[in-house]
């Protein structure tokens, strides 16, 4: 099997059971209180921060949106909310499930596009989307299926459309080496040798370049602009003291404080960034589903 088969099928199973028994409980609360819930998680939870940078909460109404690896569908049910009209894709089924849930329950006025399976397979039509998002998921590719989806994308991105994914970022080796010496809930230290292998050979995660010179790299193959921007220099430290009350408090002060460092530094200890592309460079078609009229 090939390497990126391979990491889709291990992703596939690994999201399955993830998902299996997500209730649509969780939404529901999450959109009863949408104004609270946004307030509190985009100044405080770094997905979330980084995702609606610039505004993007009053950038979503009227917007033809595209999520990709939407996942348990929080997301896409903000922007539905917030809305946006949104397809989603995911490559687990039971997102297809959580999805088909939030419609039959009427929670939202408009519902929820989904397009289960392999994204590079799937027919839309050219231009066709305003935005194409992705939250934790591009990590999940190989760099040779990375290179497919932003071909693909930028075939479907409107005229003036943006991508934007948020994705843990990678540039600093020491510290990543410190990272994965610090276990986490499910995750053992890698200095726990024989558990840390067993571990990896579950993981959903291709071995892959995430460091920022990378996103920036590749996404000029396709897009003109591309803009990356770095977040958690400091907030990464919250791990140090999960438990304590005061580590959302300490999150939300870490952004600001980060924010006032040098870029370089930012980057260099970033534990995340949002990764913008932006004009699509022309002429790159090739066999991917994208219907030109
Ligand atoms: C870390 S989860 C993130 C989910 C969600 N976006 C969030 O922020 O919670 C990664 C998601 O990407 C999906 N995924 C992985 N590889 C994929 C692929 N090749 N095509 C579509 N979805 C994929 C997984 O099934 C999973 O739902």
């Amino acid at each position: 099997m090939s390497q990126a088969l391979n990491i889709t099928s291990k992703n596939r199973q690994h999201y399955n059971e993830r998902y299996k028994n997500v209730s649509i409980a969780g939404i529901e609360k999450t959109l009863s209180r949408l104004d609270a819930y946004l307030d509190e998680v985009t100044v405080t939870d770094t997905s979330w921060v980084a995702m609606f940078r610039n505004d993007f909460r009053n950038q979503l109404q009227g917007k033809k949106v595209l999520e990709l690896g939407c996942g348990d569908c929080r997301l896409v049910a903000v922007m539905v909310a917030l809305g946006a009209e949104v397809t989603a894709n995911d490559i687990a089924d039971k997102s297809g499930d959580i999805v088909a849930k939030i419609n039959a329950s009427g929670i939202l006025e408009k519902p929820i596009g989904f397009v289960q399976g392999d994204f590079l397979k799937a027919v839309f039509p050219a231009a066709s989307f305003d935005l194409v998002v992705g939250k934790a998921f591009v990590h999940h590719l190989t760099h040779e299926q990375e290179a497919a989806f932003y071909q693909k994308i930028a075939q479907l991105l409107k005229p003036g459309g943006e991508v934007r994914f948020v994705e843990p970022a990678v540039n600093s080796k020491l510290l990543d080496t410190l990272r994965w010496m610090v276990p986490v809930k499910g995750r053992p230290s890698s200095l726990q040798t024989k558990k840390f292998a067993h571990w990896k050979a579950n993981d959903p995660h291709p071995e892959r370049d995430n460091s920022s010179k990378h996103y920036k790299e590749l996404g000029l193959n396709y897009f003109k602009e591309v803009e990356i921007i770095p977040i958690g220099a400091l907030e990464r430290f919250h791990r140090l003291f999960p438990k304590s009350k005061n580590n959302r408090a300490f999150r939300k002060k870490a952004y600001w404080w980060e924010s006032k460092m040098s870029l370089f530094i930012q980057h260099k200890l970033a534990r995340a960034h949002t990764v913008i592309f932006r004009k699509p460079i022309p002429g790159k078609a090739g066999n991917l589903s994208v219907q030109h009229s």
